[in-house]
């Protein structure tokens, strides 16, 4: 039997890490060392930001920024509908509401007209999501952000890379967090960024990352506010240090894949997901709407039975059993992209010939 065609493979393998892991174990610097100190200013070159600060996950991410713009009970945090619960999860946690804002059919993204429909008096920040790592519309939702004085988080947990305008993911929003988790384009294991340009909130986050701590008094560390360990580990540094290079050949190379799957299933009726005039998308899930006649559960089980792992784009937040029992409140257009947008796999020497004909039989099957 053939193996499987998985979604997406590793970028680095042991060989790539080894020397670094070895003097890391030999040395025992395995937290606050070289690497992530070196890495904190890769990132930075790489994606323009003044400021970086590496947390655990994208999650722990995005409920610091919260905690940063001290987010609470009684306000509003308006969320793109179509992601991950994690951008709905962290708002909820800290007592706030989250605003569900309904998403385009073609870019997945929110758009200024849902988005200020949605802002009220109670609106102390929006999450602007890239949706399977498209950027596009930031700039146009960070103006209307700037206009109303609302803080823009941005979620780019699978933003890496991106870019809109000419200026990178990272570097746009007032904050901007980043995931390292396996199914991105840049993993740590486990692992998340945070980036901005204000001088005060980095300095905020940097100390709140490390239990308060803000320099030496005497000769011990001087806490100079109360905090956490949210701390990357060198490791995962090193990790993370030989990827960021690869990041943009990486790119390139889904973005050839995806115009190779676009060829095969545009004549069929599938949609791919569309990026703005301005934007560059990393590609970082290569996903398309299936067609009305088709469904796309079934598509994706017909598929595992011929040995391609796929799978669905993301969630449709306001229709998740949580979130749909307290707020009734299900966006139409993110449950469309719930039910119909499917991710294919792509990585390097990747069979697109078999996949898409293994999709065309699909088709003639379903219809026959
Ligand atoms: C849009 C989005 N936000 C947040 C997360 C959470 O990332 P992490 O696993 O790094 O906490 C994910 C993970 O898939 C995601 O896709």
């Amino acid at each position: 039997m053939n193996d499987m065609i998985r979604l997406i493979k590793p970028h680095i393998s042991f060989d790539d890490i080894r020397n670094d892991f070895e003097d890391i174990f030999k040395t025992g610097m395995h937290t606050k060392g070289k690497h992530v100190k070196a890495f904190t200013e890769e990132f930075c070159a790489y994606t323009g930001a003044k400021h970086c600060v590496f947390t655990t996950s994208a999650t722990t991410a995005l409920w610091t920024c919260l905690k940063l713009l001290n987010i609470g009970e009684g306000d509003e945090v308006l969320v793109a509908d179509f992601s991950f619960p994690a951008s709905a999860n962290v708002v909820e946690d800290l007592g706030a509401k989250p605003v569900f804002v309904d998403v385009s059919l073609d870019t997945y993204n929110i758009c200024p007209k849902n988005l200020k429909k949605k802002i009220t008096n109670k609106t102390k920040a929006v999450m602007f999501v890239d949706a399977l790592g498209n950027p596009t519309g930031l700039h146009d939702i960070q103006d209307i952000c700037t206009a109303h004085n609302i803080p823009l988080i941005e979620d780019a947990a699978c933003g890496i890379g991106s870019h809109e305008n000419g200026i990178k993911v990272g570097n746009i929003a007032d904050i901007t967090c980043f995931s390292f988790h396996p199914r991105k384009l840049m993993c740590t294991g486990e692992g998340g960024a945070i980036t901005t340009n204000n001088d005060e909130w980095a300095q905020w986050l940097k100390r709140k990352m490390d239990h308060g701590a803000d320099g030496i008094k005497g000769i011990a560390l001087d806490f100079k506010d109360y905090g956490y360990n949210f701390r990357l580990p060198e490791i995962a540094s090193v990790m993370g240090r030989k990827q960021l290079p690869m990041l943009d050949d990486v790119i390139k190379t889904r973005i050839a894949i995806q115009k190779s799957y676009d060829k095969g299933l545009k004549p069929l009726g599938y949609k791919v997901q569309m990026v703005g005039e301005n934007a560059f998308h990393n590609i970082q899930s290569l996903a398309f709407m299936v067609p009305d006649d088709v469904n796309r559960d079934d598509l994706i089980h017909y598929l595992r039975d011929n040995n391609i792992e796929s799978t669905i784009g993301t969630y449709c937040l306001s229709g998740t059993t949580y979130y749909a029992n307290k707020y009734n409140d299900i966006q139409p257009n993110s449950n469309i992209l719930f039910e119909r947008v499917i991710t294919l796999p792509c990585f390097p020497g990747v069979d697109t010939n078999y996949i898409i004909e293994t999709i065309s039989n699909y088709k003639s099957k379903a219809a026959a």
